[in-house]
C-alpha cells in the first residue's frame, strides 16, 4: 500500500495514510517515513490500536531505542512501563492518577514548558513517538514548533552571533522556572548539566535549526542572567503562532516528531483525569558537541 502524507496546519506537520503500524514495515515504508520526517518533522498516524509490543517493534524498525532510565522522579520500583518507554502519563504503577501535590507529577509539569526531548542527555533524542491510550475529557493538546522556520526567520546578525554558541541543559533549570527546587543530592547529581550546540544542521537536508529547550539554563562563556534572558527571547521568537502546530489527541493517535528540528510542549488538562500516553524514543547519532561525560 502506498504511504501518503498530507500537510496539516503549518508546513512542518503531516498526516500519514496507508500504514497499519501493528504490522511490520516494508523497507519502502520505512524509507517513506524517514523521508517524511526529513521533510516535515512531525508526522501524525491516526487510528493505530497499538500494544506496547507493537509500538516498540515499530519504533525499533526505524532506529535504535533510547532507554528512559533515571530521567524522572519515579524510583526504580515505581515504574509502570519497561524502560524502553518514557512514561509520560500521570499514572502510578497501579494505574492510579497521581495526587495533585505528588512531586513526581509536579516534576512532570515541566513538560508544559517548550522543550526538545532528552536535550539534557549527552546524546539527545532523535525521534519521539507518542501513542495515546487514554486522553482527558478536555485539554492535554501537544504543541509543536518548527525550529528550522524559526532559525530561517532570524536576522543575519543574530544568526552570526549564535552560530557557535554552546548551551548548558538540565532538567533542574526547566523545573526551577516553575518554582520546583525540591531536589535531593542524588537527583542533583543525576541531573547535572550537559552541553548542546544552539544551532544544529540536519544531516540529510542540511537545514539549520535552533536547538532550544527550557532545559537550557546557560550559555558557555556568558553571564547567567544575560544568557537566560537571551534564551528566553529566542524561545519567544521560535514559538510564535506561525511556527506552531497544535495536536488535539484522539485515542489511537501516534505522533512522531524530530527533536533535532522541533520543540514541543504539553498543555494542561483536569488534574484528576487519567492521561495515558506512552512514548518510545530513538536515540540521536551522537553528542552535538564534544564534552566530558
Ligand atoms: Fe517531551
Amino acid at each position: 500500500m502506498p504511504v501518503n502524507t498530507r500537510q496539516i496546519g503549518p508546513c512542518f506537520a503531516a498526516e500519514v495514510d496507508g500504514l497499519d503500524l501493528t504490522k511490520p514495515l516494508s523497507e519502502d515504508e520505512s524509507a517513506a517515513i524517514h523521508a517524511g520526517m526529513d521533510r516535515y518533522a512531525v508526522l501524525v498516524f491516526h487510528d493505530q490500536p497499538l500494544t506496547d509490543q507493537q509500538q516498540l517493534a515499530f519504533t525499533q524498525s526505524l532506529g535504535e531505542i533510547e532507554h528512559a532510565i533515571g530521567t524522572s522522579l519515579r524510583a526504580p520500583d515505581e515504574y509502570r512501563l519497561p524502560t524502553t518507554f518514557a512514561d509520560v502519563s500521570n499514572l502510578d504503577k497501579d494505574n492510579r492518577v497521581y495526587a495533585r501535590d505528588d512531586r513526581r507529577r509536579l516534576f512532570a509539569i515541566g513538560n508544559r514548558l517548550w522543550h526538545s526531548d532528552s536535550s539534557f542527555k549527552v546524546v539527545p533524542a532523535k525521534y519521539s513517538l507518542l501513542h495515546a491510550r487514554s486522553i482527558p475529557s478536555r485539554g492535554g493538546n501537544t504543541e509543536f514548533a518548527d525550529m528550522r522556520a524559526a532559525y530561517d526567520a532570524l536576522d543575519a546578525e543574530t544568526k552570526a552571533e549564535i552560530e557557535e554558541l554552546i548551551c548548558e541543559h538540565s532538567q533542574i533549570f526547566s523545573r526551577q522556572q516553575l518554582g520546583f527546587f525540591d531536589f535531593t543530592d542524588e537527583e542533583r547529581e543525576r541531573f547535572k548539566p550537559v552541553r548542546q550546540r544552539l544551532v544544529r544542521t540536519h544531516p540529510v537536508t542540511g537545514r539549520k535549526s535552533l536547538y532550544l529547550a527550557s532545559h537550557a539554563g546557560g550559555i558557555v562563556g556568558w553571564p547567567v542572567p544575560e544568557a537566560r534572558a537571551f534564551l528566553r527571547d529566542l524561545i519567544e521568537h521560535a514559538t510564535q503562532r506561525q511556527f506552531v502546530y497544535a495536536h488535539m489527541w484522539r485515542v489511537g493517535d501516534l505522533v512522531m516528531w524530530d527533536n533535532r528540528q522541533t520543540m514541543h510542549r504539553a498543555r494542561p488538562f483536569p488534574a484528576h483525569e487519567p492521561r495515558d500516553v506512552r512514548r518510545t524514543t530513538l536515540v540521536g547519532d551522537g553528542p552535538t558537541v564534544a564534552q566530558a561525560v
